[in-house]
């Protein structure tokens, strides 16, 4: 596991970007005809990374037509254009800026009449491109990824899941602070369906996430912290903000701020 210790939001959302940028490249250079697969995430973590992403394609550095994205999770039951659908925030804080094809956009349908059958299909869907190159994610304070709420299985799939009271509360603040209007259930990838990506990458930002971010690095592997799985992930990537690294042992710190001194390469472009 590698862990990029930036020092504040706006220079974490650069690196972010910059390294998914880099990787399109790497893909396109390689004259690969296969798209480059990303999973992509929702939440505020995202959303400075978006704007690079962004501004990186306006300016004709990355092109996102050969790219195939697979949203992380959707909300149950909330209308596709329901002000806070996944599907909402995704075309308006990313998709309608970029050169994506629409149609290389996948999004769990929340109102699927067999929402198991579209968790199946989802997975299916993933497979026939050959798997997420990179996976994009945020993490809840209780270190969940996607909606793998605490106790989620390590090895769980597509599924519809459960929403805690906690993450209600926290997601509360997107619907007028009322807890009762956020949906209570999910459709969400599974710990595992992130793990088969070849590379994750979670962003991990603010003094709210020290806790997630100590569990996620240095406490046993558990499915009390989901996000502590990819531990066990061969090319997981934690990019964080000093504020995150509140709770981590000196020593702790000291290691990546180390050993990434060494592999930084901070022009990335
Ligand atoms: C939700 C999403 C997660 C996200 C988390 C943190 O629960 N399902 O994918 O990581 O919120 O959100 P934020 O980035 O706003 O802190």
């Amino acid at each position: 596991m590698r862990v990029i210790i930036e020092p504040d939001y706006e220079k974490l959302s650069l690196w972010a970007a910059r390294y998914i940028a880099r990787r399109m490249k790497e893909h396109e250079r390689r004259g690969e005809k296969r798209p480059f697969v990303l999973g992509l995430p929702t939440g505020s973590s995202p959303l400075g990374t978006y704007r690079e992403l962004i501004r990186l394609c306006r300016s004709g550095y990355i092109s996102f037509r050969n790219i195939v994205t697979f949203n992380m999770d959707e909300y149950a039951g909330l209308p596709r254009d329901h002000e806070q659908s996944y599907w909402t925030f995704m075309h308006r804080n990313f998709f309608d800026h970029i050169d994506i094809e629409p149609e290389n956009t996948n999004i769990l349908d929340g109102n699927a009449a067999d929402p198991d059958a579209e968790c199946r299909r989802y997975e299916e869907k993933i497979a026939s491109y050959g798997g997420i190159d990179l996976f994009l994610g945020g993490i809840g304070a209780d270190g969940h990824i996607a909606f793998n709420e605490p106790f989620s299985s390590l090895s769980s799939r597509t599924r519809v899941k459960t929403l805690t009271y906690d993450t209600k509360v926290m997601n509360s603040r997107f619907f007028g602070g009322n807890i009762s209007a956020v949906p209570s259930t999910a459709l969400t990838v599974g710990v595992q369906t992130v793990m088969d990506a070849r590379e994750v990458m979670i962003l991990v930002n603010g003094h709210s996430k020290a806790r997630a971010l100590k569990h996620t690095v240095e406490d046993g592997v558990s499915q009390a912290w989901t996000c502590s799985a990819l531990q066990m992930h061969p090319r997981s990537l934690i990019v964080c903000d000093e504020a995150a690294c509140g709770e981590l042992k000196v020593d702790t710190y000291k290691y990546f701020k180390d050993i990434e001194q060494a592999n930084l390469d901070p022009s990335v472009l």
